[in-house]
């Protein structure tokens, strides 16, 4: 067993101004307010870059994700009040990196200046930020780093093709930030069960912009770099899979729901979220929802809900939290964590 264990000791996020709200959404597609809301629970969501819905709007210098990460690692650490300079290790768990490569862990590395890290980018599409938990804490308990960033984060309408009423009102821009330290004490990632099924990969992809479909003016004519998505199905398999692995982890522990102080979802759609609350058998008040106002931010949701929760008091020192995930790929898990500051 690892004397160390590896605890979140500060957090940053980043989202930008504009919003697009679901009224903004009737004007050019056949939608409604009521119907986004009832079937998903989103009333609005950032967007980076109001060009991506109209064009004729003024070109603007374009800002990538690596902007998001960015600002957020930049207030992560001056939170905690550290020099980036302290930095072991940076990963950035996104499917919208600004370009394939370099890695956008890379482009963080260098816009913050963490001169003594190295990094790699992680892509488990809405599972990534766990899956990037996970991984920075096994650095920590190994004893081979003392500080790690790991940025969740997503500019999800560059990949959204705002004549698909069927996903484009889904997803939003936006994400965040944790530093991971060793502890002595039990605080922290206590426990975390992850699995995978590439039998879904067909279900939600961007089908083309990698080796298998380069691009070419026959991808973008077809709009293969968009989200290709099969809602029902991937709604179907969230509900069963993400609901299983939050029981799963609350029974390994022994965790009644009365045990669980805050339970942060991922964000794809409140009926996916209702439907683990049940399974779990712990009180809504104890379920972290802020989908309403960010949508689905794939890899931005668990730092923007952590950030929220410490903000509105709902997350405090000692406290027993869950987080659970579904995405591409298709991706779950849930984690246990006994949070520490
Ligand atoms: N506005 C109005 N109607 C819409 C619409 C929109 N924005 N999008 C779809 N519809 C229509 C459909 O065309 C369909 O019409 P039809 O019956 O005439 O074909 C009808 O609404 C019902 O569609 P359906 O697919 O049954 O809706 P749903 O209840 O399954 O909800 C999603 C659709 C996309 C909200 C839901 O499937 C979902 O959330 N899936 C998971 C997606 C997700 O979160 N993925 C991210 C990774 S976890």
């Amino acid at each position: 067993m690892s004397k160390f264990n590896a605890v979140i000791t500060s957090i940053g996020h980043f989202l930008p101004e504009q919003t697009l709200t679901n009224f903004d959404f009737e004007k050019f597609l056949e939608t409604s307010n009521e119907w986004i809301l009832e079937r998903t629970g989103i009333s609005e969501r950032r967007i980076m870059d109001k060009r991506i819905i109209n064009k004729t709007l003024p070109l603007n210098e374009s800002l990538g994700v690596s902007y998001i990460g960015t600002q957020a690692a930049k207030e992560c650490l001056e939170k905690r009040g550290i020099s980036a300079e302290e930095i072991d290790l940076i990963i950035f768990c996104t499917v919208t990196p600004d370009m394939f490569f370099p890695a956008t862990a890379c482009l963080v590395q260098n816009n913050i200046g963490a001169k003594n890290a190295w990094g790699y980018d992680l892509s488990a599409g809405c599972s990534g930020f766990l899956y990037g938990l996970i991984a920075g804490c096994q650095f920590i308990k190994s004893g081979m780093h003392k500080k790690v960033l790991v940025i969740g984060a997503d500019l999800m309408t560059s990949i959204l093709n705002f004549e698909d009423r069927n996903n484009c009102i889904l997803f939003g821009d936006g994400g965040g930030c944790v530093l991971l330290e060793p502890t002595e004490e039990n605080f922290g990632l206590l426990d975390f069960s992850c699995r995978v099924d590439g039998s879904g990969g067909d279900f939600l992809k961007m089908p083309a912009g990698g080796s298998k479909n380069p691009p070419s003016h026959e991808t973008v004519d077809k709009k293969m770099h968009y989200v290709h998505q099969e809602g029902k199905t991937v709604f179907k398999f969230a509900v069963s899979r993400m609901a299983d692995v939050s029981a799963e982890i609350m029974e390994k522990n022994n965790l009644k729901g009365e045990d669980v102080d805050l339970f942060i979802p991922h964000q794809a759609n409140i009926r996916i979220i209702d439907a683990c609350v049940k399974r779990m058998g712990i009180d809504a008040q104890k379920v972290m929802i802020n989908i309403q106002k960010y949508g689905n931010t794939t890899a931005g949701t668990l730092p923007l809900g952590m950030y929220d929760a410490i903000n509105e008091g709902r997350l405090k020192k000692g406290d027993n939290l869950i987080l659970s995930v579904f995405g591409t790929g298709f991706t779950w898990g849930s984690a246990y964590l006994k949070w520490g500051f």
